[in-house]
This record gives structure tokens, sequence and C-alpha cells, in this order.
């Protein structure tokens, strides 16, 4: 029997972080957008990481398959890029004029990543995104943004949606939305803003929340390139989540096509803050006239950990690696679950596997009940997993924590 967790200093920080902070913790790692139902079998705040694991400030130690929403690709304080990261801020981080090995980073990226000409350095996924539309707008002085439904590109206005708090109608006045996997529907989408599309943004696959994730039908990006190509408009992957989790050389090349622009952000850096957007040499001069910065773009500590990540991902042969023990993870507890008599899917790369129990679907469409009551029983034994969101894989999990995962799964499904 696992020990049940309780989180009465995390309840007591959080509390004190109301009175202080909007909404006390706010966007994915807040619990309304965490989604921690029920809400008290969830940790607020953490205490130290190491590796596949973090413990929280009431001393509960748990197997981490939220990666920080997906930045922990070697595991947290990886010996390797902590080392680097070090060294270059023994020598300088934020300085008047950038440090050199800022270029080395970028001819790292232009070798590794199959679309990449140049590389653009920001900070944060939607940076990264606004960058590449900015510069999709540039290059075709055109307006309209092609988006797949249930996309999430990041936080700046253009991205979000017309009902949200604080956009206005101007904001979204260029986004067109079509659904996933449709190509139809993206045809009709191109002929009914003829000559006004200046690009389509994408994630590989559909990562959607609160859904089973849904990867690409056969032949569906090579038609979407031919539309982009015929209509004189960017093709923008948004590889924020799903980057170096699929294929070293971005996600496009693992699904058989050349992007324009690719964004990439998360693991780039095993937790360092950086993000990039790579293109092809057509976009160079756009994104070079961009009025586009920020204080700590430039910063070089992130792109020391940066070069050092890249380098390990590629010894480590990732994200084959990630992709196994992601599927030996799901297919344990598939079984268990089956066992139990439990209808458990597990969806989306194996890598960023996405789980959601089916048993109480109204007429095909998810109720997430039953789903969020079992996630909530391995989270107060030690897994940390979220009942919405797809998950992540990191190279430091070892056999052991997938074993008592899988242990801890047969446990939750019996208090379930
Ligand atoms: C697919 C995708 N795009 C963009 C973003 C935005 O990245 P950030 O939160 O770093 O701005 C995210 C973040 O979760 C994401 O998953």
């Amino acid at each position: 029997m696992y020990p049940i967790y309780t989180h009465e200093k995390s309840r007591e920080i959080f509390e004190r972080a109301l009175k202080v902070i909007p909404s006390g913790l706010y966007g994915h790692q807040g619990p309304a957008e965490g989604c921690w139902m029920p809400v008290e079998e969830w940790p607020a705040f953490t205490e130290k990481a190491q590796g596949s694991y973090f413990w929280d400030v009431d001393g509960n130690k748990y197997i981490d398959y939220m990666c920080a929403y997906g930045p922990n690709i070697l595991g947290y304080n990886d010996a390797d890029v902590d080392a680097a990261a070090m060294e270059q801020l023994k020598k300088e981080n934020c300085v008047t004029a950038p440090h050199k090995i800022m270029v080395d980073f970028a001819e790292l990226l232009v070798d590794t990543v199959a679309c990449a000409d140049w590389a653009f350095f920001c900070k944060n996924g939607s940076d990264a995104t606004t960058g590449a539309v900015m510069a999709a707008r540039s290059h075709t002085h055109k307006e309209k943004i092609i988006f797949f439904k249930g996309y999430y590109h990041g936080v700046h206005p253009w991205s979000q949606k017309i009902d949200y708090p604080g956009i206005v109608p101007g904001d979204v006045a260029g986004s067109v939305y079509v659904p996933w996997n449709d190509e139809a529907a993206l045809e009709e989408a191109f002929r009914k803003n003829k000559g006004k599309v200046a690009a389509v943004i994408g994630q590989p696959y559909w990562h959607g929340n609160f859904a089973d994730n849904v990867l690409p039908k056969e032949g569906f990006w090579q038609k979407v390139r031919k539309l982009c190509d015929e209509n004189e408009a960017a093709l923008i992957i948004d590889d924020v989540r799903t980057g170096w989790r699929l294929d070293l050389a971005g996600s496009d090349h693992y699904f058989g096509f050349k992007a324009d622009m690719i964004c990439f952000c998360k693991a780039l850096a095993n937790g360092y803050n950086v993000s990039a957007i790579c293109g092809q040499e057509k976009y160079k001069n756009a994104m070079s006239s961009l009025s586009y910065t920020g204080s700590y773009w430039m910063s070089a500590v992130p792109f020391a950990a940066g070069i050092a990540c890249i380098n390990k991902m590629k010894r480590l042969g990732l994200p084959k690696v990630l992709n196994e023990k992601g599927k030996q993870l799901c297919d344990g507890l598939v079984e268990i679950a089956k066992n139990k008599g439990y209808d458990l899917h597990a969806t989306g790369a194996p890598s960023l596997f996405y789980l959601r129990l089916a048993n109480d679907d109204i007429k095909g469409t998810p109720s997430l009940f039953l789903h969020q009551k079992w996630i909530a029983e391995m989270v107060k034994r030690g897994v940390y997993l979220t009942s919405h969101h797809n998950h992540f894989i990191n190279a430091s999990l070892s056999d052991e924590d997938i074993k008592i995962t899988l242990d801890i799964a047969n446990e939750a499904f019996d208090a379930l």
C-alpha cells in the first residue's frame, strides 16, 4: 500500500498567494487551468526537483509526468546542461552585446533542424509563434491566419479568441478557423479568403485538452503544404510542445513535409528560458524586418544550456528512447485498466501521451468525471498527472519509476 499524501503547507502558501498574486497561481500551473479536480488532492507548490521527480512543500515525492509542462526532457537538474550553463554564467549572461555563443547555438539549430536556414531567439513559446506569424504577414503583405480548431499557440492577443477577457475584435479580425484533419475545409477557407491568407499555423498533431489526441491523417500535411504553396501562404509549425519529443530534425520532418517556419521552446534547453523560430531562407528578410526583441532575448546562459541539451539529446538517441519509455508505460496502464474493467484511452505520441478513462462517456462525448477521480487517486499516491492535458516523458525516467507507476495505478483503480 502506498501512503496517501496530504497538502497542508501547499494550502497555507496558496492562501498567502491569493492575497498578493492575482488568482494565487495563474495560467496552466494554477488550479483552474491545471484542472486539479478534486483540487485538494494536488500540491500547489514544490520544494525541489531531481531527475524525473519533484518534492512538494509538504515533503511528498512525486514521479512527475508533467515535466514542467514540457521543458524537462533530460531530467531535472541534468548535470551536463547545468554545468554548461554555470560555466557560461561565470563568463557573462545578459550584457550590452550578445556573447558569441548565440551564433554557435544558431549554427547548431541550422545543422539539426531540417527546414532551418536561420534561427531567431526569444524567450517564450508565445514570442516564437507571434514572431513567425508577424514574419509571414511581413513577407506576404497579407493578413489572414488559418488555425486548426482546438489549437493553442500561446497567449498573445492574435492567438486568443473573441470571447476571452481582454480581447477586442480587432485582435482576432484576421483569424480563420478550420477543423483538424479536414482538407476540404482548408481548401474552402483558402477559396473564401483568396489572396488574403498570410499563413497556416498548426501543431504537428492535434494535442488539444479535454479530448483524445489525434495524429494527422495519411497525406494531410502534404495537402496543407500544397495548398500553402498554391496560395503563397507560409506554413508555420508550432513545435513548442512536441519539439524534440518526435524528431530532433523537427516534427514537420517526422511527418514528411517541410515547414516554412518552425517554433521551439519548452524542451529546447531542458528548462532554461529560451525559445527559437527556425525558418527557410525565403523568410529571413521578413524576420529581419520586424520590430521584435526583448530585454533578455540574447542572454547567454540559456544558449549554453540549449547547446548542451541538443548535443545530449543526440548522444542519447532521443526521441526514440522517450517513445519506448512512453509506450511501455501506456501499454502497462491500458492493460491494468482493462484487467480492472476500465476503458483507458492512451493517445498521441507515447513521448507525449494523453490519457482518458472513457467508461462514463455520454453518447460518445467525454464526461471526464471518472477520469478526474482516477487521476486524483494517482496523484495522492505520488504519480503526478493532470486530468485534461497531455503528459511528457523525460530521459531520466527509469524502468523502476514505470514499475512503481503501474503498481500505484493498480491501487488507484481499486480505490476508484
Ligand atoms: C503548442 C504550444 N504553443 C505555444 C505555447 C506557448 O508557449 P509559452 O507558454 O512558452 O508562451 C504552448 C505552451 O504550452 C504550447 O503548448
